[in-house]
């Protein structure tokens, strides 16, 4: 593609509101795969507002390209720090939980640092099942529920670490979300109840039955909502700190039970 025909898109792209403009250019044209009629059909979405994610059908996580569809949860980086914590406390063929899947990111991330586990991936939205599916392939098995429901019982008390990414904003703060994910993320992505800790409340209280002895549930949270996300899981009986890195600008709880 020629750099005229590259700048003018980035030009549009800038125009309609696009900060990384160039960037977004580049990966519009290599996803055109030199179709111009293609091309113009993902610009037009792009510029409809559509998340640049679900117009590629990728996202970047951990190195990673993800496959992810429309209404799936988009990952973010801030969710390495999740990665980097349950990644530092396993071994190769250790049992993991990614509970609240979304497209698979965690369990590609950890597959990728850590290699072969015995990894179960779970999540309630169809959607992201099918995804996470794609991603993992024959590395994890992908169940669909509600939290712990789906999971096999023979990871019952044996589980090393749990790695959760679980809706934590607050119900009234969704309204003031950008548009790229109030509008096009599903809802019960994104939807963490009045306080934005009702999942983490139901995480805390069901972790103890599926956690070995010293086995840790790693949950993503904000700074902000961190000590109350710490203060549930220690009333859970887990041993809790909280880690982060500001890198991402990250932050997650890691509830170890105790050995
Ligand atoms: C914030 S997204 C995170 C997705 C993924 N872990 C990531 O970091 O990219 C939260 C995910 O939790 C799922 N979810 C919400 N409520 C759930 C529930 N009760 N049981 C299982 N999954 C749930 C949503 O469908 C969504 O995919």
């Amino acid at each position: 593609m020629t750099a005229p025909v590259r700048d003018a898109l980035a030009a549009r792209l800038r125009a309609a509101g696009s900060v990384f403009a160039e960037d977004e250019a580049d990966l519009l044209l290599e996803a055109g795969d030199g179709d111009a009629v293609r091309l113009r059909a993902l610009v037009q979405r792009r510029l409809g507002g559509e998340p640049l994610e679900y117009v590629l059908g990728w996202a970047a996580f951990d190195g990673h390209r993800l496959r992810v569809t429309p209404g799936v949860f988009v990952p973010r980086a801030r969710t390495t720090v999740v990665v980097e914590q349950a990644a530092c406390r396993l071994h190769r063929y250790d049992r993991v939980v990614d509970l609240c899947c979304g497209a698979g990111a965690i369990s590609v991330a950890l597959l990728g640092r850590v290699g072969a586990l015995d990894l179960v991936a779970a999540d309630i939205d169809p959607a992201a099942v099918d995804v996470a599916a794609e991603n993992i392939g024959d590395r994890g098995i992908v169940v669909a529920g509600d939290l712990f429901a789906p999971l096999p019982d023979r990871f019952r008390g044996l589980v090393d670490v749990i790695a959760v990414n679980a809706p934590y904003v607050p119900t009234g703060s969704i309204p003031m979300m950008p548009s790229e994910a109030r509008d096009h993320e599903h809802r019960v992505a994104l939807d963490g109840g009045a306080d934005g800790l009702d999942l983490h409340r139901r995480i805390a209280s069901g972790a103890g039955e599926w956690l070995r002895p010293g086995g840790a549930v790693v949950i993503e949270v904000s700074a902000a909502q961190a000590p109350t996300s710490a203060a549930v899981f220690e009333a859970a009986g887990l041993a809790v700190t909280v880690e982060s890195d500001d890198e991402v600008d990250g932050t997650c709880v890691v509830a170890t039970r105790p050995a």
